[in-house]
């Protein structure tokens, strides 16, 4: 995770508020600390700070800056372990994404050779082994191509060396792209950091190294490469809050578009897909939301005679030997940058196995690794929690789902009756509800989610939006798990969110009776009002719709949950957006 972001003017200077700004709008992937170097002739000045970024107050202009802002891996929150990392001789700050794997052999080796350090990260070791490859070699690239062939792991760095005007940079297995604006070269994790500035994109390829000052030179195995410039086709003001007090809300709100956007896919590509799971093996990879959306569309598969199989991606090392050229990987992410998705994907393609994604982020790594790409258009998602893009991946994992059964503008049609019920499940009278309950939740220790059939996905999915971004314990059951141990936990009073469809699966009403009996308190999530009930939300809408309808209060109670207890719902603690470590 972490954000790194180099700024070399090739005109003017760049004031550095600004480009604090710049590193803050990377904040969404990771916010424990930040920190900057800019080059003033030959002196680096460096200033870092534990904690979120400030609004800017920094004087003064820079021509070569870099900066990040730091998810922990390796090493507590401290300003020693904050980026930028300056080498021995204090001549070179480098900022890194990623993990060093062998860093402690590495670092026993400088340490040997005289090096001292004085954090406990991985990413100390880099600056000083430039440093020390420096000694035999003819220029600072020689010094850092020396060290990137040292590195185990997986890495976005640049870096700035006092004597030279030059930002250098490399990437393998994390995102790094170049912005090309006409004043300035920016090199950064993402193109979030310069969308303000210039749409004008090279996306970095795995391998990559080189440097930027007034124009870019890449290399690639000690050759030189050329990699093209790429138009972003996002606007700068999707991703601004507008009139929402957070991001989380403001994309709970935009559901009612976004579904309906999700749906606009070639229908021969969504056939097709649909083909390929019926007539060969099919894994369905992803983490997180991604895999929960998956899991929320099997019923539909399977009602209609399809069966992908539905893995984790940090667990799919134990299906790679099952993966030839008759297989496909139907890739899930909404960042496309999911460091344990990538890895499946690229030893899938390794074996010749077809990659298909469903994909937000056009130009993310998965989508230039796939053979296809089934873009999910709901425009740039920044509060961590997904919200629209779970819904969306659901949706279009239906699409797919009921293609061999009915005509895909068919499929698309009954979707597009349920935007209704989104419209009200999103606006602020139905909002009422779940604001009302989340103040009678708000100081719970347990929260369980229960569901069956198609509704299970939905309880684990309403259990990660809960914990992760208001901190209550809360877990996900299949209604008829609970009295295999689960029931041992409810007391007078736990919460239970039970999901009860109009026809299918009634049993989760006994469920709820066997909950209440404990003395549960007994929220539905339905149509119609239960007895068993002590609160209740009505959501209106078919029964194969439930995944993308039943979650939206969910969603909504999790912010108001967050809200209230004074918690910031588009960063919660410990978490980042794109999760590019393993
Ligand atoms: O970008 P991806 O869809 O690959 O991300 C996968 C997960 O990290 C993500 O869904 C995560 O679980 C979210 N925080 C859930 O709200």
């Amino acid at each position: 995770m972490c954000g790194i972001v180099g700024y070399s003017s090739t005109s003017n200077s760049i004031d550095l508020s600004e480009f604090v700004s710049m590193i803050k709008s990377l904040d969404y992937r990771g916010y424990d600390s930040w920190g900057f170097t800019f080059k003033d002739k030959d002196h680096l000045t460096t200033e870092k700070q534990v904690g979120k970024i400030p609004t800017p107050t920094q004087k003064g202009n820079a021509t070569f800056v870099i900066g990040h802002t730091r998810w922990a891996t390796h090493g507590k929150v401290t300003e020693d372990n904050t980026h930028p990392h300056i080498s021995n001789s204090k001549n070179i700050s480098l900022v890194h994404n990623g993990i060093i794997e062998n860093y402690e052999e590495l670092k026993n080796k400088l340490k040997k050779e005289g090096f001292t350090f004085y954090g406990e990260t991985d990413t100390e070791i880099i600056p000083n082994l430039i440093e020390f490859h420096l000694r035999n070699s003819k220029d600072i690239l020689e010094a850092f191509k020396k060290t990137l062939d040292e590195l185990e792991g997986t890495f976005a760095i640049t870096f700035l060396h006092n004597s030279s005007n030059k930002i250098f940079f490399a990437r393998r297995d994390s995102p790094l792209v170049v912005g090309v604006d006409k004043d300035a070269l920016i090199v950064s994790s993402d193109v979030t950091s310069f969308i303000d500035r210039t749409k004008n994109v090279i996306y970095l390829e795995d391998g990559d190294y080189g440097y930027i000052n007034s124009e870019i030179k890449i290399l690639n195995r000690n050759k030189e490469v050329h990699r093209e410039i790429s138009k972003i086709d996002w606007d700068v003001d999707k991703a601004k809050k507008g009139d929402f007090k957070h991001f989380m809300l403001k994309e709970i709100s935009e559901q009612v578009d976004t579904v309906k956007q999700s749906l606009m896919q070639d229908s021969e590509l969504i056939t097709a897909v649909a083909n390929r799971i019926k007539s060969s093996k099919v894994y369905i990879v992803a983490c997180g939301s991604s895999y929960n959306a998956a899991k929320a569309a099997e019923t539909e598969f399977l009602k209609n005679g399809l069966m992908p199989r539905i893995v984790h991606a940090h667990e799919f090392e134990q299906y790679e030997k099952f993966l030839s050229e008759n297989s496909t990987v139907l890739a899930i992410s909404q960042s496309g940058e999911t460091l344990d998705l990538i890895k499946a994907v690229k030893t899938a393609k390794s074996r010749g196995t077809q990659i298909i994604s469903i994909v937000n982020v056009q130009g993310s790594s998965l989508s230039r690794l796939s053979d296809q790409n089934i873009f999910m258009n709901v425009g740039p998602e920044i509060c961590v929690l997904s919200t629209k893009s779970y819904t969306a991946q659901v949706a279009i994992l239906m699409l797919i789902a009921s293609a061999l059964v009915i005509k895909p503008n068919q499929a698309k049609q009954e979707i597009e009756e349920i935007i209704r019920n989104i419209y009200y499940l999103t606006s602020e009278s139905a909002r009422k509800y779940t604001k009302e309950l989340s103040q009678i939740l708000r100081y719970s220790n347990h929260i369980f989610t229960i569901g069956r059939g198609r509704d299970y996905a939905t309880a684990m999915e309403a259990a990660l939006k809960i914990k992760e971004v208001s901190y209550i314990h809360a877990e996900g059951f299949a209604g008829g798990e609970i009295k295999h141990g689960p029931i041992a936990m409810i007391e007078h009073g736990t919460p239970c969110i039970v999901f009860v469809p109009n026809k299918e699966n009634q049993d989760i009403l006994s469920n709820a009776q066997e909950l209440k009996t404990r003395g549960a308190f007994i929220i539905g999530i339905s149509e119609k009002k239960h007895e068993v009930f002590d609160y209740w939300i009505k959501v209106v809408g078919p029964d194969k719709f439930s995944p993308i309808l039943r979650i939206i209060p969910i969603q909504a109670l999790s912010y108001y949950l967050a809200v209230m207890k004074g918690l910031d719902p588009d960063k919660p603690r410990n978490l980042a957006k794109s999760v590019t470590v393993k």
